[in-house]
């Protein structure tokens, strides 16, 4: 099948805001917007900057056009139709190095230019096919949240939806307990095996395919003590009920996905199946959410 990109050239600075634009505001979403530079000698503000938007589909490129003239006064992009290659990849290949709090994220092209804090948690997570390089809102922000708990580590963890296994990689690597990840896609759940060795966690993340909490392996580890799902507003809604038979009283579920608009929906769904709202990061597209069992 093939794929599209939608690209402008510029200096850095009048390209961000239509980065931003592509990357939290267009719906549909594009499947992934990468903002490089053309060469590598000149100082950033020199040089000239590429922005690529990557679609499965055929875009609207006059809601494209629109978008990023009403963000950062753009003038009209190129589409080009692209061969059959993996372009999502290819567009998140040199984003570059995600800070959220003290988890540093990089995939292997940035390996020479991590920071070197005294603090910081590396985790290294490859352009590829599983959602969760952290240069999305959704992944940042859980990272970002689950920094403000290195003191509290929970007995027993589930990441629902893993991805790539960025939260569990990361919860293992900040809690040093064991973390059992899932994921609905087969693909993910291969990538996301590849990541957690790569990161030296094979001994503390459990991979398995299941759709929810449908496993017996999720069933043995319940009750638990807290669950990541940064999956979409309808599937968290739907699974309000099964996270509360799922977690312990006092248990947390860090809760991302959901877009604002969508955000009142979702409490509710969990306030119905008995959890209150602990925690908030706000965010204008992709709030997260903490919520306590009761
Ligand atoms: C938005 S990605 C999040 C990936 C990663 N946890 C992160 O935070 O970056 C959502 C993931 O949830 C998975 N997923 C969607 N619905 C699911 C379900 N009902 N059960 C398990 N996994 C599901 C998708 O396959 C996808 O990998």
């Amino acid at each position: 099948m093939p794929s599209y990109k939608i690209s402008w050239a510029a200096p850095k600075s009048a390209l961000e805001e239509a980065y931003a634009a592509l990357s939290d505001l267009f719906d549909p979403p594009a499947d992934a917007v990468s903002l490089v530079k053309q060469d590598t000698i000149a100082e950033d503000d020199a040089s000239i900057w590429s922005l690529e938007a990557y679609f499965q589909e055929h875009p609207d490129i006059d809601a494209v056009n629109k978008m990023v003239a009403d963000h950062g006064g753009l003038g009209d992009g190129q589409l080009e139709e692209l061969p059959d290659i993996d372009w999502v990849a290819h567009a998140l290949e040199g984003l570059g190095v995600v800070r959220c709090g003290r988890f540093v994220l990089y995939g292997v092209h940035d390996t020479d230019k991590l920071p070197d804090e005294a603090d910081d948690i590396a985790i290294r997570i490859d352009a590829n096919q599983a959602f969760g390089t952290g240069h999305h809102p959704t992944t940042a922000g859980c990272l970002t949240l689950l920094d403000r708990f290195a003191g509290w580590a929970p007995k027993s963890v589930l990441d629902l939806g893993c991805g790539s296994a960025v939260l569990a990689i990361a919860a293992a690597k900040l809690w040093g307990r064991d973390i059992l990840a899932s994921d609905i896609d087969e693909t993910s759940v291969a990538i996301a095996r590849e990541n957690v060795q790569l990161n030296h966690a094979e001994g503390q993340v459990s991979l398995l395919g299941a759709a929810g909490f449908d496993h017996p392996d999720i069933a043995a580890a319940a009750p638990f003590g807290f669950v990541f799902a940064n999956i979409l507003a309808g599937p968290l809604a739907v699974l309000a009920p099964d996270m509360a038979a799922h977690i312990a009283k006092n248990g947390r579920v860090m809760l991302a996905g959901m877009m604002a608009e969508q955000e009142a929906g979702v409490l509710a769904a969990y306030e119905k199946a008995g959890f209150r709202q602990l925690n908030r990061l706000n965010h204008e597209t992709w709030p997260v959410l903490l919520l306590v069992r009761q």
